[in-house]
């Protein structure tokens, strides 16, 4: 595929000057032409000095003329060569890419599932390759070094986002953590989100909440023991009561005293539903304000609905009945995440205080950001596990003994289960949820690896290429979780993004910020699933790895399984 695309020309030439042409080498110096060759007809003796006085001096003009070219050659091919190779003087051209058709760039040519696409682009490409979609200049980051330049050395430059139609309605227009640009607001936000809703003090006073909702899934998967049970769909339910009790508590979560909780359920899977369609706004932003797909519209609907939860539950807490029972969780040490968020909201005069509007932005953040993503890992690593017979072996081994068969999994026991935890890292690695993580754009024109990226393109880091590149990864497609146990010291693999051969959270700035919440919530429910019961498959089917790309990267087709009892004591599942 050629190197150039046409589309440039009107969209970043104004950036990227003309790299000129190799010079040509210097031109030889011709002797001069013997007497005999230089006239035709013959001359006398005087006449024959005088023109060979007056060729010496024309031959003498031609030496001047070609010296002085070569030395004009030499001279722009030395100040070309310090052009190109200074860092600060000159702009280096844009990356390579494939050739896209002018208008919708190279739209056509791309299958449904971008990463496997990409991929396949680096490897011919290489480790950086631009790429038109639609009207829009993506760049897409497909090595371990490139990616340690865009979030550790230029990270400030890249720490900005270029929200999509749905982030911008969903995030309150850029008023939340995941689509702010990276400026004082979005810092602020983030600190209230790490260190004051979701810090180690209140991820433990919230921990009863979590082993409420796990135990009641077990239970009901209990109530369905030798039918078919549809993996992901008990996942994101388990996943969205356990967040909608963090942030409201038990209350919502058990729908009995407002009722909402099945409401917030239908609201995050519509959102989930709509924001995962292709829209085609985003990719040609001259069409944004026509909203032709409908689907700037059919979010707003949603957040409507989103709204009037907040409005209502809001209300309520503030006023004198609910207040009391934010006192009462308090003493308990259940202080829920929207009593954090309303405290801070109330400090009008401390740096952390929040508005409402970036409250609720917070609240849809935890749910957008939480859900889907810990549902789809959960589905990947069991899937792994059921179909690996050693893997899961090593798994129940583990469980029955830090656990044990006469008891239940709690929180206390996840942090010994380092099989277990070397099996999620496995599966992160060759299913990161979010295969480009959330996209970058910088806010000024930088260079990486030798070429320019301009201001305001869509950076994507291939992470999903990354973690499966033979360079860096031994039998790259192999399910092998060993390799996360015995790399003696030699490698950090944890999920802080400071190894950029492992990053399925993201590194940097943008760093996901709900980690520990996430590897909370992954951990006791597998654990859990897998202690407690057994699992085959229906008769006649076979485990499937095939993607489905969307907002997280899930399996195509769910994992439907059948669960038999695996502990002797029914207590254990009440
Ligand atoms: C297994 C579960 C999860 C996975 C795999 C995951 C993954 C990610 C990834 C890859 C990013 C983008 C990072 C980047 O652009 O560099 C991200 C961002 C984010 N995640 Fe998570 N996440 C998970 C759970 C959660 C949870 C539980 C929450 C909240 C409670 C959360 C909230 C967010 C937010 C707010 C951002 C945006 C951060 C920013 O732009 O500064 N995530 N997540």
């Amino acid at each position: 595929m050629p190197d150039s695309d046409p589309s440039e020309a009107s969209s970043v030439a104004s950036q990227v000057p003309v790299v000129p042409h190799t010079p040509s080498p210097p031109v030889p110096v011709t002797p001069p032409p013997p007497a005999a060759q230089s006239g035709s007809h013959g001359h006398s003796q005087p006449h024959a000095e005088n023109a060979s006085a007056d060729r010496r001096q024309s031959s003498m003009k031609d030496e001047l003329v070609v010296v002085g070219l070569a030395f004009v050659v030499m001279t722009l091919a030395t100040s070309w060569y310090k052009r190109t190779t200074s860092t600060g003087t000159s702009t280096p051209p844009l990356p390579p890419g494939p050739k896209g058709l002018p208008v919708v760039g190279y739209f056509p040519f791309l299958g449904p599932n971008l990463h496997h696409e990409f991929a396949k682009m680096a490897n011919h490409y290489g480790p950086i390759f631009k790429i038109y979609l639609g009207s829009k200049l993506h760049v897409v980051v497909n090595s371990a070094e490139l990616a340690k330049v865009v979030t550790g050395e230029q990270d400030e430059i890249f720490a900005n986002r270029d929200p999509h139609t749905a982030g911008l309605v969903t995030s309150y227009n850029a008023n939340d953590v995941a689509w702010a640009p990276n400026n004082g607001n979005r810092r602020k936000l983030r600190k209230v989100l790490v260190y004051e809703v979701l810090s180690n003090v209140n991820l433990e006073a919230s921990h009863s909440y979590r082993r409420y909702e796990v135990r009641k899934t077990i239970k009901d998967v209990y109530d369905s023991i030798g039918k078919p049970v549809d993996i992901n769909e008990i996942l994101f339910l388990t996943v969205m009561n356990i967040l909608t009790s963090i942030v409201w508590g038990k209350g919502l979560a058990e729908g009995s005293k407002y009722g909402f909780s099945v409401e917030i359920r239908d609201v995050v899977s519509r959102i989930v539903e709509i924001a995962e369609g292709l829209n085609m706004s985003d990719f040609f932003p001259v069409l944004a304000r026509f909203d032709l797909q409908g689907v700037k519209k059919k979010m707003e609907d949603q957040m409507k609905r989103f709204d009037q939860i907040f409005e209502t539950t809001i209300k309520e807490r503030t006023g004198s009945k609910s207040a009391l029972i934010g006192e009462k969780d308090k003493q308990e040490g259940k202080k829920d995440l929207l009593q954090i968020l309303l405290e801070l909201k109330d400090q009008d005069t401390m740096p952390n205080s929040i508005n409402m509007t970036q409250l609720k932005a917070l609240i849809v953040d935890m749910f957008l950001g939480g859900v889907d993503a810990t549902s789809a890992m959960v589905e990947w690593a069991m899937t792994e596990i059921l179909r690996n017979t050693k893997v899961m072996t090593k798994v129940q081994d583990e469980l029955a003994e830090v656990v044990g068969l006469n008891n239940i999994v709690e929180e206390s026991h996840l942090p010994k289960l380092k099989y277990l935890d070397a099996v999620f890292k496995e599966t992160f690695r060759l299913h990161p949820p979010l295969p480009f993580l959330l996209p970058r754009a910088p806010n000024r024109t930088c260079t990486v690896g030798g070429y320019t990226v301009p201001k305001g393109s869509t950076i994507f880091l291939n992470v999903w290429a990354i973690q499966r590149d033979p360079k860096y990864w031994d039998n790259p497609s192999e399910f092998n979780p060993e390799r996360f146990l015995n790399y003696e010291g030699l490698e950090k693999w944890d999920y802080s993004g400071t190894n950029l051969k492992f990053f399925p959270f993201g590194s940097g700035r943008r760093r996901c910020p709900g980690i520990s919440l996430g590897e909370k919530m992954m951990m006791h429910i597998l654990a859990s699933l897998m202690h407690s019961f057994e699992w085959r498959l229906p008769e006649g089917e076979e485990y499937d790895l095939s993607e489905k790309f969307g907002i997280a990267m899930k399996k195509k087709r769910p994992l439907i399984v059948i669960p038999s009892q695996r502990l002797i004591d029914d207590n254990m599942y009440l």
